[in-house]
């Protein structure tokens, strides 16, 4: 089954958000959306998430899931935006529930924050598998990016959100709570083991040293031959010293605060007060 795959390159963020759809149908999933957020500002914007939902009208498409392949940290997800306008249930891995406590925490959200992913219509764990019409979807747990990561395989597609980026970008950051050098390690080794044809869509872009064109496709094969981080055989240990000097090196994501409130809300907002305001919070010295 080769599905036909539609990509959202967002800029700002670096963000690329799929459409992937049935080859001979009209059923569609939609991965890692985007709303955008000026922070200075603090508003939002839906552009980005218009773009999809006026691809998937003019293609009469029914929007069966919108996945998320983790809580992001530097972007919003616009999963509640879209499925208010074209439907779909909001799909995320079942360690949300870690993520959920973590960052309740750190936010100080209280018991009204339910912890549990009741937030989300499904919560995904290794080896469950869903369909999107006539199309199978496997999911694998791949953690250490954060404890909740997964890669959705579709066909002949894994969607492998912020694991691997492209063969000459390496590999996600394991810096952030919860995350794990040796965890990702492992996790991309399931990756890897699928069929070298399979196609391979990141989550996002940032081009790399040499290449001035964005590139979010590439394949198993290319990824084992070529990755700079984990290809030719790259050991664990080289991987890991690799991996967290570079991280220490990194600042924070510029919107990694209000990200992780909506995101690990499924993309809702924090409650609104009595007046209807919404606010989101700025823990000092936290992160
Ligand atoms: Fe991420």
């Amino acid at each position: 089954m080769t599905p036909f795959v539609k990509a959202f390159f967002d800029p700002a963020t670096f963000t690329v958000s799929y459409v992937v759809r049935e080859p001979h149908g009209k059923a569609c999933a939609i991965i890692d959306s985007v709303l955008d957020f000026d922070h200075a500002s603090g508003r939002t914007n839906t552009e980005s998430a218009d773009k999809i939902i006026a691809y998937v009208q003019a293609e009469e498409l029914n929007v069966e899931w919108i996945l998320e392949s983790h809580v992001h940290a530097d972007h919003l997800s616009a999963a509640p935006y879209i499925q208010e306008k074209v439907g779909g249930k909001i799909g995320i891995g079942d360690h949300i529930t870690i993520v959920q406590d973590t960052f309740g925490k750190v936010f100080n959200e209280g018991t009204e924050f339910q912890r549990d992913g009741s937030q989300f219509d499904s919560l995904f764990k290794e080896g469950d598998s869903f369909m999107i019409g006539q199309m199978r979807g496997d999911v694998l747990h791949t953690p250490g990016h954060t404890p909740a990561c997964l890669t959705y395989v579709i066909g002949d597609a894994a969607f492998v959100g912020d694991t691997l980026f492209m063969p000459d970008f390496g590999t996600a950051r394991c810096d952030f709570p919860g995350g794990s050098s040796e965890t990702l390690y492992n996790s991309i080794q399931k990756i890897l083991a699928l069929p070298d044809e399979t196609r391979i869509f990141v989550g996002h872009d940032y081009k790399a040293p040499g290449r001035d064109e964005y590139a979010w496709e590439t394949t198993v094969g290319e990824q084992k031959a070529l990755n700079i981080h984990v290809g030719a055989g790259k050991s664990i240990e080289d991987f890991v010293s690799m991996r967290d000097a570079r991280d220490a090196t990194l600042a924070m994501p510029r919107l990694i605060l209000p990200s992780l409130q909506v995101n690990m809300r499924a993309g809702q907002m924090p409650p609104a007060d009595e007046q209807g305001d919404v606010f989101l919070k700025i823990p000092v010295n936290k992160l």
